[in-house]
């Protein structure tokens, strides 16, 4: 394959609640980046993955991984985006694609990771997997006052993996000055065209313990 894929996985999961770094929490056995990592490696396009880990954790996850396919680990950082830049510094220069996809979407499909790789090779400098909000969104005042209602028709959520053309993802790192929750975020900031393609429900981000049990059902299917 002709794209590298960014696996940041160091974040603690504090909303997960006690039980260690979320990226190696157990469902159905396996830890989340084990589920996530086997994902991508059965995706066409993915010649190269890179795994930020938890600081202290590096050789464990290289241990951890070294079964579900060939991985490069590095050190994540203080924050997903800074654990995202050191994944990226270590990709092999031939690759031209770079995709952004977090561990905590342990069960993202790889035809969602083929859509984004197909809509970059196609052209597009950077693409988002995205699906309709369900939720009525109200603007809430800091009493707790509605301020507004916010029209739904055009509101999106995102997803992971997050593609990119490898030059737009450096440019963007190297130009962000403040702290970003996704990395087309930064990519807009320095004036890139952000395309979509339709999400998964199947990619959700286990975030909450809920959302571990959600995955437990999924996985069970
Ligand atoms: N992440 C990372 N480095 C950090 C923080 C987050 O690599 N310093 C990763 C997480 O491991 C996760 C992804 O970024 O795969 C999305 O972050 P999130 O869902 O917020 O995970 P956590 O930060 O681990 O969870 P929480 O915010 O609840 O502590
Ligand atoms: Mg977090």
């Amino acid at each position: 394959g002709d794209v590298a894929v960014l696996v940041p996985a160091a974040g603690l999961g504090l909303r997960l609640g006690p039980g260690g770094p979320k990226a190696l929490r157990l469902l159905g056995g396996e830890p989340l980046l084990v589920h996530a990592v086997r994902r991508l490696a059965l995706a066409p396009s993915v010649g190269c993955i890179v795994v930020a880990a938890p600081v202290d954790g590096v050789s464990s996850v290289q241990d951890l991984l070294a079964p579900v396919a060939p991985v490069v680990v590095v050190p994540g950082g203080a924050t997903r985006q800074a654990s995202v830049a050191f994944a990226l510094a270590a990709v092999p220069a031939e690759f031209d694609i770079v995709l952004v996809h977090d561990a905590a979407r342990a069960l993202t499909p790889p035809e969602l990771v083929e859509d984004v790789a197909a809509a970059v090779r196609g052209g597009h400098a950077a693409v988002i997997p995205v699906l309709p909000v369900v939720d009525t969104i109200k603007q809430v005042s800091d009493s707790g006052i509605v301020v507004a209602t916010v029209d739904r028709s055009s509101l999106r959520a995102v997803q992971t993996p997050q593609g990119f053309r490898r030059s737009v993802l450096e440019k963007a790192h190297a130009s962000a000055t403040d702290e970003h929750t996704d990395d087309a975020g930064m990519a807009e900031r320095i004036g890139e065209t952000v395309h979509t393609v339709t999400g998964s429900e199947m990619a959700l981000k286990i975030t909450r313990p809920l959302d571990l049990e959600i995955a437990a059902l999924l996985l069970r299917q």
